[in-house]
């Protein structure tokens, strides 16, 4: 089985038992836009992280960075003040107007909404590449990365959790569900796809991350892990608690991944 295909088939296990998505008044897969644009608006405030490095050591001065699956822009509006145009896509037009509204003041920005790599034939070749944590919404990674390498004259930045972003979840899991979360796939496995599909040196950096803003306390994170633990509202006071008592996990383990890109033109 190649690289891409285990990483397909170990997402795929990560599907939500009908016997309790069927109980399930709300999707429990829906991403609330404040927790990109709050992680952007961290990432504007705090130290530079290794993915925000990496991009800037690749970055010529007014070059063009493309931001896929920008969200809030977290991972490419810390290089505001290098970029002459940030370029972001993602597939929620909601997301994309809190990315322009922090975008301005910082940075040119403009915004194509879709898919990608659907999408890709839209967008223009780019300086730099990033994609941040959005890997693992992605089955068909192979294709996706070889998209984002095309896109790229010089560099392309990918950041992932280490493991799952729902992994933090596994013991509410079995705590209301008595059910066990899959453990893979992980960064390692993205990576083997990566080495596979685009055939380059990667470089990786591994690094202690913030805490995940999932875990919070305050109600509207505690509304959202509700949600994508398939209960019913009446539960958040419990869920709240258990956050509460729980003795806090490790602080987020983070992976960044960079290679060359292809696209000549330019
Ligand atoms: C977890 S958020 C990450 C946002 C931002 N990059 C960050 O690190 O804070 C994932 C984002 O990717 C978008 N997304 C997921 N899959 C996508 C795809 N195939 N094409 C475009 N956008 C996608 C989602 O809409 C969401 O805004």
């Amino acid at each position: 089985m190649s690289a891409a295909d285990r990483w397909s088939s170990a997402l795929a296990d990560w599907a939500i038992p009908e016997r309790i998505l069927s109980q399930a008044a709300e999707s429990p897969w829906d991403l609330p836009p404040w927790v990109f644009s709050e992680a952007a608006i961290r990432s504007l405030t705090s130290p530079p992280t290794p993915t925000h490095l990496l991009i800037n050591a690749h970055l010529p001065t007014g070059g063009v960075l493309l931001d896929v699956g920008a969200g809030g822009g977290a991972a490419s509006l810390p290089s505001s003040d290098k970029a002459g145009l940030i370029v972001a896509v993602d597939q929620s037009p909601t997301m994309l107007r809190q990315f322009l509204q922090l975008a301005e003041g910082r940075a040119a920005a403009t915004t194509v909404v879709g898919h990608w790599p659907e999408v890709a034939g839209q967008v223009e070749v780019a300086d730099v590449v990033v994609c941040a944590n959005v890997a693992y919404n992605v089955s068909a990674l192979g294709d996706f990365v070889e998209a984002l390498t095309h896109k790229a004259r010089r560099g392309v930045v990918m950041e992932l959790t280490a493991s799952h972003p729902q992994a933090p979840l596994g013991w509410l899991w079995k705590h209301f569900w008595q059910l066990d979360r899959p453990t893979s796939p992980t960064a390692e496995d993205a990576l083997e796809v990566i080495r596979e599909r685009v055939r380059k040196e990667v470089q990786v950096v591994t690094w202690t991350g913030p805490e995940p803003l999932a875990l919070a306390v305050n109600p509207e994170a505690v509304a959202w892990t509700r949600r994508r633990l398939c209960l019913e509202p009446s539960r958040e006071a419990e869920i709240r608690d258990l956050l509460l008592t729980h003795p806090s996990d490790t602080p987020g383990q983070m992976v960044t991944l960079g290679w060359r890109g292809d696209a000549s033109d330019g």
